[in-house]
């Protein structure tokens, strides 16, 4: 057996990691401005965090949600806290696409209905509800139900009061859209967004899946807008590695008994991720930082040959080029051991290294880059 190639994969094996870099087995050193798909919140291998994942699995790594589970309580207790969030509940899963399919789940059985609006260029996932809700027609397959979804451009707020109706569910939208290209929405479609569900009584969930956990500049990337979600969800930066996601639900929604379960979700082990992610977040002010950062490295790539447009916010950022990226990235990689993301539209990469990036990396990188683009 051999396992299936999930991804195309680049000829490097790493092997070590530690901060912003990664080594290969051949002892090469990479920076990394992409955290593996935006999960690397607080750099690799972070000491606290390498800590207290060691310190749990000597105590009790796993038992059920069967028996009462106090550390379940301590997380959510501080990402109440630091996300402004306090008086929701924190239902736990252990990816992105789970939280999200629980997220839709619960909004049906909460309003009785069944109608999803999502948006262009979308990514939720790829389970059953989560799939069905993203934009590429190619990763949906035949099983996946997409009747009751509706896409309209992220936006466009004509079409989603044209749009609108008693029978709408939820309105599903992910903080800054990662996979689509780095494609933001405004402040004013958010709270549009709000304001209709409010209206008709539908279920306004945030996909804060890769924008949250602090990389916009704000705990999540809604909160510019000022509008409170009934759901969010999180994973990817909440573990910096290891598998964590979750639903914060508001205090509208009731919970029934058996509505919503998991076997692995919450366990001991991921539950130590994710408070130590939360207290680097919080002891090293990784929030403001990815904000700083952010407007830095912005603000310097303005000008660089074949830069189209630059979007995102804090270390959530998209280049668009003049033509396709995939060269640049390779240049990137092999030239200057530096990794950077695709994304689904072919011109746009995405840089989302780990939230504590130095600024000689960051100089590093622009140097780098500046050299590509000036010879693509
Ligand atoms: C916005 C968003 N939602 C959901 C997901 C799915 O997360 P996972 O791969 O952990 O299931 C992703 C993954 O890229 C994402 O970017």
């Amino acid at each position: 057996m051999k396992p299936f190639d999930v991804y195309p994969i680049f000829d490097i094996e790493p092997v070590k990691a530690e901060g912003s870099y990664i080594w290969d087995a051949q002892g090469r050193q990479y920076l990394d401005l992409y955290g593996g798909h935006a999960v690397i919140s607080i750099g690799h291998s972070h000491p606290h965090y390498v800590r207290a994942l060691e310190e749990q699995l000597r105590q009790i790594a796993f038992y059920s949600n069967s028996v009462k589970i106090p550390i379940q309580n301590k997380l959510a207790d501080l990402l109440g806290r630091l996300s402004g969030y306090e008086d929701y509940a924190l239902f736990l899963v252990n990816s992105g696409a789970e939280a999200n399919e629980n997220a839709l789940k619960l909004a049906s059985f909460h309003t009785g209905r069944k109608k999803v609006i999502s948006f262009h260029k979308s990514f939720h996932g790829r389970t059953s509800l989560a799939v069905a809700a993203t934009d590429d027609p190619k990763i949906i397959a035949p099983v996946n139900s997409t009747e009751n979804i509706l896409f309209l451009p992220l936006n466009d707020e004509a079409a989603l009061e044209r749009h609108f109706s008693r029978d709408v569910c939820a309105v599903i939208v992910e903080g800054i859209q990662g996979v689509g290209g780095v494609q933001v929405p405004t402040e004013r479609f958010l709270q549009k967004i709000r304001t209709l569900c409010d209206q008709s009584g539908a279920v306004m969930i945030l996909d804060e899946v890769q924008s949250g956990y602090g990389r916009s500049g704000q705990f999540f990337a809604h909160q510019f807008a000022g509008v409170r979600p009934d759901l969010i969800t999180v994973a990817k930066g909440m573990g910096n590695g290891y598998p964590i996601g979750g639903v914060l639900i508001s205090p509208r929604f009731e919970a029934r008994h058996s509505m919503l379960g998991t076997t692995f979700g919450g366990h001991y082990l991921a539950c130590a991720a994710g408070i130590a992610v939360l207290e680097v977040i919080e002891n090293e002010n990784l929030i403001e930082r990815a904000a700083e950062m952010g407007s830095y490295l912005m603000s310097e790539m303005t000008d660089f040959a074949h830069v189209r447009e630059i979007r995102g916010k804090g270390l959530m950022i998209g280049v668009e080029l003049d033509q396709p990226c995939a060269e640049v990235r390779r240049r990137l990689l092999v030239k200057h051991r530096m990794f950077t993301g695709a994304s689904s539209d072919k011109n746009t990469l995405r840089i989302l290294p780990a939230l504590n990036l130095g600024r000689a990396d960051a100089n590093a990188f622009l140097q780098a880059f500046k050299y590509v683009l000036a010879a693509v």
